[in-house]
């Protein structure tokens, strides 16, 4: 696929510009060909006129000579700046006045002329003039434009591949880290589908008990179904954050929402022996998504709360300025080993996945916290020591 799109980029490239340079020396080569032309019959005018060459044209370049006539085609005079015998003079006369034309051009042994009769006093004049100038000067053009060509189309065609290396790279990337999601977005989905299959076969064999008594196999039917919801819910926020869908924002009383959501979380803390505090002196008000805020608050809370032991104690602490206001929520859990830091943003990343899993996390709770930090144009950033603790920080910008 990306062979395909590297080759469609290179020959775009080759010909565009085969195009752009056919039309650019073609250009310059029917203008010569058309100025010397008009030049010539420039001259040959002159020297019809003058019955010699004008001192406005350099001799070393104009090679002529003419046939002075009587009204009945006699040669009555002559001249030349040329070597061609009086005979060669009367055969290309013959040759012209045989065309019936009063002017062309003749090729002849190894003369090239271009020819022009005009009237006179006395009958006419028939004036050559060599035009293998014009192809000496016409032909090194031809020969300097094919070469120049060439050399600049082996010049763009190796830009090219450099180039389609270098701008297919991140195409790639976004196409394998997306074809990466899909396979651990499907794999997430196949645990918790073959629990709930064997735990449906279970209570189909089963069929002569009660509800009642089969209690356990609806119950982990029921939490592997809750599992699925949330990991479809995390996939469609992911899915629609990638499509760069905008959140409409607004002012909202975000001291009033992180009490909410403290309260909220207060008795799962207490069941598993957590201590949780909330410092929260001012009354500040935010802009933002309130609901993507919530979330963010509770994919962090909700991280603290997993990732800390019984006896643990978790801080939650709201500040602000006048620029922006920062939001850490500080734990004495296990930490994070420093190596995986950088990772534990991305999706389907969890440091001890079984562990993780057994949590119920998918890891897609930190990855959709960095979309709304930056859909809100904050940074987050973790402090973290292994047996320790954990201190996560958000800082968003009060508008
Ligand atoms: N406060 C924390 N203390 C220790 N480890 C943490 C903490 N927060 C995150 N982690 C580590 O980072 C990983 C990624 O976290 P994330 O929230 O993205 O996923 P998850 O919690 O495993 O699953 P999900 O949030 O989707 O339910 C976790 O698996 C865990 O290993
Ligand atoms: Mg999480």
């Amino acid at each position: 696929m990306f062979r395909k799109l590297k080759i469609k980029f290179i020959m775009t490239n080759i010909v565009s510009l085969t195009i752009v340079l056919l039309m650019i020396f073609s250009g310059i080569y029917f203008s010569m060909k058309y100025w010397i032309k008009f030049q010539a019959d420039m001259i040959l005018n002159t020297i019809a006129r003058d019955e010699k060459l004008s001192s406005d044209y350099n001799p070393s370049l104009v090679r002529f000579f003419f046939v002075k006539m009587d009204p009945y085609g006699k040669t009555i005079g002559s001249d030349s700046d040329i070597t061609i015998s009086e005979d060669d003079m009367e055969t290309f006369k013959d040759l012209a006045l045989k065309r019936e034309v009063t002017t062309g051009n003749i090729i002849n042994n190894n003369y090239k002329f271009k020819f022009l009769i005009v009237p006179k006093g006395y009958g006419s004049i028939l004036v050559f003039l060599d035009y293998s100038v014009e192809e000496v000067m016409i032909k090194p053009l031809l020969f300097i434009s094919i070469f120049i060509s060439l050399v600049t189309l082996t010049l763009v065609f190796i830009i090219s591949i450099f180039l389609a290396n270098k701008s297919i790279q991140p195409i790639k990337g976004s196409w394998e880290k997306q074809a990466a999601f899909i396979a651990d977005a499907s794999h997430e989905l196949r645990t918790p589908l073959a629990v709930v299959t064997s735990n449906l076969e279970i209570v189909m064999e089963n069929e002569t008990e009660t509800v009642g008594s089969q209690k356990k196999w609806f119950g982990n039917i029921q939490s592997e179904l809750e599992r699925m919801r949330k990991l479809v819910d995390d996939l469609l926020f992911l899915a629609r954050a990638d499509a760069e869908d905008e959140f409409p924002k607004d002012y909202f009383d975000l001291s009033g929402l992180l009490f909410k959501i403290c309260d909220s979380f207060m008795p799962l803390a207490k069941k598993k022996g957590l201590a949780l505090t909330l410092y929260n002196k001012d009354n500040i008000t935010a802009y933002g998504n309130e609901f993507r805020i919530k979330q963010l608050i509770t994919i962090l809370l909700d991280n603290a709360i997993k990732y800390t032991g019984c006896g643990g104690k978790i801080h939650l602490r709201l500040e602000s300025n006048a620029t922006m206001y920062q939001l850490s929520i500080i734990d004495s859990g296990e930490g994070i080993p420093k190596e995986h830091i950088d990772k534990i943003f991305d999706r389907f990343y969890r440091v001890d996945k079984s562990r993780s899993r057994a949590y119920g996390g998918s890891g897609l709770g930190l990855a959709i916290a960095k979309c709304i930090i930056n859909e809100h144009k904050g940074v987050i950033n973790i402090i973290s020591e292994v047996g320790k603790g954990t201190e996560v920080t958000v800082f968003l910008p009060v508008e």
